[in-house]
């Protein structure tokens, strides 16, 4: 791994080994989705407490403020929407030179695995990877699964995660799952969990967070379940505690309800 692209994602991944990244990228494909209607107003507030924050570029120009010291992690794919046939329709919509040009510290493209266009994530993402080993950015690979949740098992998490290791990922968003050390035993680059749409009760993400970390996961990259919840400054600070300090779900809990 090259010197730049080792330092960027140093900044994304802290000395301890450890990161909390702040997904608001949604609107991608979601369009105005609940509480990120005003993605300045719910971003804003939550900059103090992350290690990276995952936007798209519109949201990058138009609601961060360019003076902050927090690395961004560059959503690239999409192409597609809630509205369409086919979500697993991804494509490279941001290149590679504009991604320097924001300044990014990674870009994140998504792949879906057994979903129509399966082959053309998997080759766009490698032709990504290519770019960025020119460049010095490094890729984080989200292996989405459209619509269809109940893929969240550990055989098909661990498959997914494995390709895309081999296909030169840097590090990878997947979910959380029973069995997760399964896939963290089988993938050799670092893991971040996505938290998935807003849990019932938040001893339910803290638990989710507490047992991926405590299983090999590096971090999370967490969207709706930190700004959808009523208190997200507390749900932040609680995950950090999990990601940063070793701190149980139950402790995460207290810290939350502080
Ligand atoms: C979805 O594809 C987006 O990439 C989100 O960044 C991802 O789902 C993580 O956010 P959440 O924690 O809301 O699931």
């Amino acid at each position: 791994m090259d010197w730049g692209l080792r330092n960027r994602l140093s900044r994304i991944i802290k000395q301890d080994g450890r990161t909390v990244m702040l997904a608001v990228d949604h609107g991608y494909f979601l369009g105005p989705i609940k509480f990120l209607e005003d993605p300045k107003k719910t971003i804003t507030p939550l900059i103090p407490y992350v290690d990276a924050i995952m936007p798209t570029r519109g949201v990058v120009r138009n609601c961060i403020d360019p003076n902050i010291d927090v690395p961004i992690v560059l959503r690239v794919s999409g192409g597609n929407s809630i509205m369409g046939r086919e979500l697993s329709q991804e494509a490279i919509i941001t290149c590679m030179e504009d991604a320097i040009r924001l300044n990014v510290s990674a870009v994140a493209f998504s792949i879906y695995i057994g979903a129509e266009y399966e082959h053309q994530t998997l080759v766009s993402l490698s032709k990504l990877v290519d770019e960025g080993e020119r460049y010095g950015m490094p890729v984080l690979a989200v292996t989405a699964v459209g619509k269809e949740l109940e893929k969240r098992d550990a055989k098909f998490l661990s498959l997914a995660c494995r390709i895309v290791a081999e296909l030169g990922a840097h590090f990878i968003k997947t979910y959380y799952c029973e069995g997760f050390e399964e896939v963290t035993q089988k993938v050799f680059v670092p893991l971040v969990i996505a938290g998935g749409p807003k849990m019932r009760k938040e001893e339910d993400v803290f638990n989710v967070a507490y047992n991926a970390i405590k299983k090999g996961a590096v971090g999370v990259d967490m969207g709706r379940n930190i700004w959808q919840n009523k208190n997200p400054i507390g749900m932040i600070k609680a995950i950090r505690a999990i990601v940063h300090e070793n701190r149980t779900d139950e402790e995460a809990y207290e810290i939350f309800i502080s």
